[in-house]
């Protein structure tokens, strides 16, 4: 049985242990040192890591030692990192600030923003198959390997940031947002719940139970981020505020207001507490995370 654990521990802790974890990998790699920059300049940039402790967090709550998740959760941080890099490059949103610093491609040039972001995302694949050391089956390997790249690819975070630029400029219907946000965003944040279920020895049925918390979690996440877009304090963020109105981007205030906004984001928080309260499971730190998700500053 996993033990009730305070957020603001779990949090501080936990992302230390992924951090290290995170830079043992780099570590190890043998490349030229300018890519090597590249890399951990973003990495080290610091981000909240809420994947890694979405992986870590539902790991805990199936009472499975958290450390058995440390290669997904890099995995996944480092695909997120790479999204962020090549997100900010100027043939995409054109910004110049990322984590509370400048941008990877102010720093070291566009072409090495660029193969920075494709080193991040090739080594993830690599990193996986660090799970086989921790007595993970082949199988399961395979299958959490199979799911990071369809979360990743033409199928998930690829195909909502593609969406999101065609939609530039364009009257989007609620229906066609929410594709975008579910993708560009949800997809990832989702694998990394899933991904610890599965490293957790979840049944079928509370996969899939996860799995929609996990679709209303990613949602109410990026409703969150377009509302910060607006509303945040940029140093606080640690990025540019109005650039979805730069780019002329239909976001969720856009679309139903500011008012209207906050209640798709109060919907499908509540919709993913009552999910998770429906489950058998020792589910306080990911219930407290997604609280954390609805309010946060940054
Ligand atoms: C920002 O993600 C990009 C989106 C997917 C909305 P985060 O808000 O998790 O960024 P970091 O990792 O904390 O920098
Ligand atoms: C980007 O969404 C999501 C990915 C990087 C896949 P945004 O463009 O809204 O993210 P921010 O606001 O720049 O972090
Ligand atoms: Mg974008
Ligand atoms: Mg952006
Ligand atoms: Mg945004």
């Amino acid at each position: 049985m996993a033990q009730v654990m305070d957020l603001q521990t779990f949090m501080k802790e936990r992302k230390k242990l992924v951090e290290d974890a995170l830079f043992t990998y780099i570590n190890a790699v043998d490349a030229p040192q300018v890519l090597l920059e590249s890399m951990s300049y973003s990495l080290e940039a610091g981000g909240k890591r809420l994947r890694p402790l979405l992986v870590l967090a539902t790991l805990h709550s199936f009472g499975k030692p958290e450390k058995l998740g440390l290669p997904v959760a890099c995995a996944v941080e480092m695909i997120h990192t790479y999204s962020l890099i090549h997100d900010d490059l100027p043939s995409m949103d054109d910004d110049d600030y990322r984590r509370g610093k400048p941008t990877n491609h102010k720093v070291y040039g566009e072409a090495m923003a660029i193969l920075a972001g494709d080193a991040l995302l090739t080594y993830s694949f690599e990193v996986m198959e660090d799970l086989l050391n921790r007595g993970v089956s082949p199988i399961k390997v395979v299958t959490l390997m199979k799911e990071l790249s369809k979360a990743s690819g033409p199928e998930g975070m690829v195909g909502g940031q593609v969406a999101d630029m065609e939609g530039e400029g364009k009257a989007l219907s609620l229906e066609e947002l929410e594709y975008i946000h579910r993708n560009k965003t949800g997809k990832l944040l989702g694998y990394s719940i899933v991904a610890g279920a599965i490293l957790g020895d979840a049944s079928e049925e509370q996969i899939a139970k996860l799995s929609l918390f996990a679709d209303h979690l990613g949602l109410a996440f990026q409703i969150r981020d377009d509302i910060l877009d607006i509303e945040g304090d940029a140093e606080k963020i640690g990025k540019p505020v109005g650039s979805d109105t730069d780019n002329d981007k239909v976001t969720y205030p856009s679309l139903l207001t500011m008012e209207g906004a906050k209640e798709k984001l109060e919907y499908h928080i509540s919709e993913a507490q009552q999910l998770l309260s429906e489950m058998s499971l020792e589910s306080d730190l990911l219930s407290q995370l997604c609280d954390l998700i609805a309010k946060r500053d940054h």
